[in-house]
């Protein structure tokens, strides 16, 4: 395992969105970029109020922007290859189901919010795996959002640029997403997890010990949030929601206990029973697996994670057979301290947390023995804790 390896081939990432944005408009412009995110714990909470346990990681999405005078909006991936171009005065909210949302609905999502966006060119490129719950989403919209706000000269907080690409994302696009992603690619911190709270977004931040390493692996399984399950999932919560609200005045799902949920059992479908029963003991997990983290427990911190998979699983039914193999491949490995599936689910990625010192046969065991189980060849990497993009902002990264 190389560490550098991620670093260099960032600055690759870099390099390419310069050399495209010259080719294709023929100036430099100025280069920003966001991170993508594994959440540690704190599966679908932040949608209820809930916490999360998220941090930033070392892929990211490159933009490079810079003006130009006649009010047109123009969007190139270098990725996909494609461009799109918009009208900013007349956008209106008219998702094409194209990447290409993601960076428009941003633009929408500034106008709402009354900040006056003049005519830009932007060249974006990413290496975040698309589809693998790694929040490419995010990614691209606190990328756009951030090269837009600097050309019109806009600095904002960072809950009010996550609320932003928030809106762009639920309102746009129309993925029902709650405030975990945007709010950790908006603001992690390089070396620190993020305990949020996503009612209060109130913060903190947590050290990881250098004894474990982040371990990602891809089940190949494509995600997605914009469509199926994860809105399924939303609105059984949502009904389940409504009963605590009626009975017990409970306004977010956050404040509601798990006695308060069995009383409610027989008023709600079963389906909504689970569903909150797995966000209600999971805000548990996530007190408990910050305490783990500042005590140095990293035994509890790795069985809350195996309770949160078990509980994703077997109540929120959000997991997949190929993800539980690899969980359950991972936990059986030397130095596995902990295993989960991370995201939206119904596929994309696990985290595991791994002894430092056996990282690289854990990775090499988990791929052989995913593949042979699966016929799937996983993709793993390793990564720290990432600085989100206005760290990097402020770090100086626009050139
Ligand atoms: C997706 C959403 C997030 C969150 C997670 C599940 O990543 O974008 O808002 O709900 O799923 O925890």
């Amino acid at each position: 395992m190389n560490p550098s390896f991620s670093v260099q081939y960032m600055t690759a990432v870099e390099g390419k969105v310069r050399a495209a944005h010259m080719e294709r408009f023929g100036v430099a412009g100025t280069l920003f970029s966001a991170p993508a995110r594994v959440n540690l714990i704190g599966e679908h909470t932040d949608y209820t109020g809930g916490l999360v346990m998220p941090m930033a990681i070392e892929f990211r999405t490159v933009a490079a922007i810079s003006a130009r005078n006649d009010g047109q909006a123009t969007f190139y991936s270098a990725n996909y290859g494609e461009s799109r171009s918009l009208d900013i005065a007349s956008l209106e909210r008219a998702p094409q189901g194209h990447w290409s949302d993601y960076a428009a609905g941003v633009v929408w999502s500034l106008k709402q919010e009354g900040i006056s966006v003049s005519g830009f060119d932007m060249s974006l490129e990413g290496d975040v795996p698309l589809g693998a719950g790694l929040s490419s989403s995010a990614s691209i919209e606190v990328a756009v959002a951030l090269a837009i706000l600097s050309l019109s000269d806009v600095t904002l907080p960072l809950e009010t640029v996550a609320t932003l690409c928030r809106r762009a994302e639920n309102q746009y696009v129309g993925a029902k997403s709650g405030i975990m992603d945007q709010f950790i690619v908006a603001g992690g911190v390089e070396h620190r997890a993020m305990m949020l709270d996503t009612r209060s977004l109130a913060y903190d931040l947590l050290p990881l010990p250098e004894e474990i390493r982040v371990v990602i692996a891809n089940s190949m399984v494509r995600h997605s949030v914009a469509t199926g399950g994860y809105g399924n999932r939303r609105d059984e919560v949502e009904e389940g929601q409504a009963v605590l609200r009626k009975v017990f005045g409970r306004e977010m799902l956050r404040d509601a206990s798990l006695e308060e949920l069995e009383e409610c059992r027989e008023k709600m479908p079963v389906e909504s029973y689970l569903r909150c029963r797995h966000i209600i003991s999971e805000n548990g997990r996530v007190l408990e697996a910050r305490e783990a983290l500042h005590a140095g427990d990293l035994k509890r911190f790795g069985a809350l994670m195996v309770a949160a998979h078990a509980s994703m699983r077997d109540d929120f039914a959000a997991s997949c057979p190929e993800v539980d193999t690899l969980v359950e491949i991972a936990l059986r490995q030397e130095g596995c301290i902990g295993a989960r599936i991370t995201g939206g689910g119904f596929g994309g990625c696990t985290v595991n947390v791994v002894r430092t010192q056996d990282t690289e046969r854990f990775v090499a065991q988990v791929k052989s023995e995913y593949e042979k189980a699966t016929g799937i060849k996983a993709d793993c990497f390793v990564s720290s804790p990432s600085d989100g993009a206005l760290a990097l902002a402020a770090k100086g990264e626009a050139k």
